[in-house]
């Protein structure tokens, strides 16, 4: 069924008013934090400097389906939205489906200055209807706006993907292209082959070197063209492509100058349809016309090579400003959190070359994260987040010296294997796997003796399987034991052992458990949980850790720190959702590769759960 397809390309002010309240909410939420409050005014700020520097403004395309009735047009959209379906990757359209929208459209369309909001109370008619044209030779006057059409006269047969966003994509210009079916096949062969015609005799009689050569090009091209077409292998249309370029005179003139120079360099070229701009305007608008004198018949693949809508605006109006488009030089916001079909997780990996921003990328989203009150636990490896803590009042954790982390403090964490594992039993999962890691030549039996001591360890303090996750949540650091403890019940086993074979195991595992109570390995493990993660700003300082000490210390006491993290993630959110607050919270580690240690995953998989 032929219908006849229009592509739009408006500049759009993009609408910061939601980005902006979101901050003044904030301000006003955090009005007794000094640091935060700063942080959020400076955004604030700087939102309404770019506003008033006019830095947003942006593209948006829109197609319309312009057919005779209804039924057809059913048809059509059902057409058009299947064919976009089908495209990979698949193509998001949305329908312009309401009023309002329908409004901004045309008001763009119709270059009408009816403010949007008022625009609710009326009806279309009256809204269209204000507009008076007049005709001049070269431009025309829409109510009080100069217009320029310009269109594009002539075009090569095969071009470059995406030439016209380059050549369209100026401020003050809005582009029409109108798609329709063309010609039968045979009356089109006609055409091209009396081109060719034209082109061979040209050919035939020219003595300049450069022009044989454009020629005998063209003519291959044509040549090429007419053989697809007859062998049904391309379908060809007639497409005219208009341009409306507003501003006055002298702005007009440079816009026009640029399009040339860009169009040039892709051999195409543009024109002003002199004494016809109010034909142009025709063919623009939202009506079944082209602009005849003007429409080329192209390709499929030549017209698909036209379109422009590679990139997509982004703008969370809840995030934080992480930068500008890199095409468009427009703000964009970002939000972690915010999930939409595309994005369905929340978390993110920043990959780069040496020196290509990463680290201050992180500190940009910490710094933002902080001002809206997302709870953060950093991972220092390098010593630079010293400054930035402190400036916020967060807490500055050195994990290798001051700070303890129990690893005997139950985690009660509930994990997705949930099942009928109970707490202990998950504990003593954790228990297993530090223990391999922390005594890298521990054997398979004595593994086994020593989670059956730890076992019967707890339950000698009252904490057995049946222990409840009301009873652990009422406990506090102070209440577990440490492994100075366990050390003296393992003694104490072992004075009462029967056999020889377990006796030898025990004394095993004494030498193995010894580490955890004296040097290295007893400064970081042994005692009461002294770190405090009630801060919303909490910094493991990790340097010290990282660089003066075995891999072996690093992998034990990172899945010591991780699974001890998970548990306080998942206490706090529960005690959020108790007083029904909603807090975001964020792990950030710079440099993660000193984390992959390929002859121990252990770790790796621990980063994976959180
Ligand atoms: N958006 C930006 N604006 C201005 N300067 C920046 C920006 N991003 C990074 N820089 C500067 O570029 C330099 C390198 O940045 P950064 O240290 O963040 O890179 P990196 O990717 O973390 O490098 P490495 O791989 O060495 O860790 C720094 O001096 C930083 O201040
Ligand atoms: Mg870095």
């Amino acid at each position: 069924m032929p219908f006849v397809i229009k592509a739009y390309k408006f500049d759009e002010k993009i609408n910061l008013n939601i980005n902006k309240e979101n901050y003044e909410k904030l301000i006003e939420e955090n009005s007794n934090n000094e640091v935060r409050k700063n942080l959020l005014i400076n955004n604030h700020n700087f939102i309404s400097m770019i506003e008033e520097e006019n830095m947003t403004s942006a593209s948006s395309y829109y197609f319309a389906i312009i057919v005779k009735n209804k039924e057809a047009l059913d048809k059509a959209k059902e057409d058009f939205e299947r064919t976009c379906d089908a495209i990979t990757p698949k193509l998001d359209i949305e329908l312009v489906d309401n009023k309002k929208w329908l409004i901004k459209v045309f008001a763009n369309l119709y270059y009408s200055n009816v403010n949007l909001d008022q625009i609710m109370y009326y009806d279309f008619v009256d809204l269209l209807s204000p507009l008076r044209i007049s005709e001049m030779p070269s431009y025309l006057k829409v109510d009080n706006e100069e217009i320029q059409m310009v269109s594009i006269k002539n075009y090569p047969l095969f071009i470059e993907h995406g030439f016209l966003d380059r050549i369209i994509n100026l401020p003050n210009v809005k582009a029409s292209v109108t798609i329709k079916d063309t010609i039968e096949q045979s009356k089109l062969l006609n055409v091209l082959n009396a081109s060719f015609k034209a082109v061979l005799a040209d050919f035939n009689s020219s003595k300049n070197l450069s022009d044989v050569t454009e020629m005998q090009s063209l003519m291959n091209n044509y040549k090429l063209l007419i053989e697809q077409i007859s062998a049904n292998d391309e379908k060809v249309k007639e497409v005219s492509i208009i341009l409306a370029i507003s501003g006055t005179k002298k702005q007009r003139e440079e816009i026009l100058k640029e399009i040339k120079t860009n169009a040039e360099l892709y051999q195409i070229k543009v024109d002003i349809p002199n004494l016809r701009q109010m034909a142009a305007w025709q063919g623009f608008e939202l009506t079944d016309k082209g602009l005849p004198d003007y429409a080329m018949y192209l390709p499929t693949s030549t017209l698909a090579s036209a379109f422009f809508f590679t990139e997509n605006y982004h703008n969370d109006s809840a995030g934080w400003l992480i930068g500008e488009d890199s095409n468009y030089g427009l703000p964009t916001f970002f939000d972690q959190f915010a999930l939409t079909k595309n994005r369905t997780g929340h978390n993110m990996s920043v990959i780069g070359t040496t020196g290509s921003g990463k680290s201050f990328l992180l500190k940009l989203l910490i710094t933002n994260e902080f001002a809206r009150g997302t709870k953060l636990f950093l991972f220092d490896i390098e010593n630079e987040l010293e400054k930035l803590t402190n400036r916020c009042g967060g807490e500055y954790i050195d994990l290798s010296s001051k700070g303890l982390i129990n690893p005997l403090q139950i985690r009660y964490v509930s994990t997705d294997d949930d099942g009928e594992t109970s707490i202990l039993g998950k504990h003593l999962g954790f228990l297993e796997n530090f223990f391999i890691t922390a005594f890298e030549d521990i054997s398979e039996k004595e593994l086994v003796v020593l989670l059956d001591i730890v076992e019967k360890f707890y339950n000698s303090r009252g904490i057995t399987k049946k222990t409840t996750l009301e009873e652990f949540e009422s406990m506090s650091a102070k209440d577990y034991p440490i492994f100075s403890d366990l050390y003296a019940f393992l003694l104490e086993q072992q004075r009462n052992t029967k056999t020889k074979e377990l006796e030898r195991i025990l004394v095993n595992i004494e030498v193995l458990l010894k580490r955890m109570v004296t040097g290295q390995d007893g400064n970081l493990y042994n005692g009461i949980t002294t770190i405090d993660l009630s801060n919303n700003l909490v910094v493991f300082n990790l340097q010290e850790l990282l660089f003066n000490s075995s891999r072996r210390l690093i992998n034990t006491q990172m899945i010591n720190l991780l699974t001890y993290l998970s548990n306080e993630i998942v206490d706090n959110k529960k005690k959020n959702d108790k007083k029904n607050k909603k807090q975001n919270m964020l792990i950030v580690v710079d440099e993660f590769h000193y984390f992959i240690d390929e002859d121990n995953p252990t770790l790796l998989k621990y980063f994976g759960q959180m």
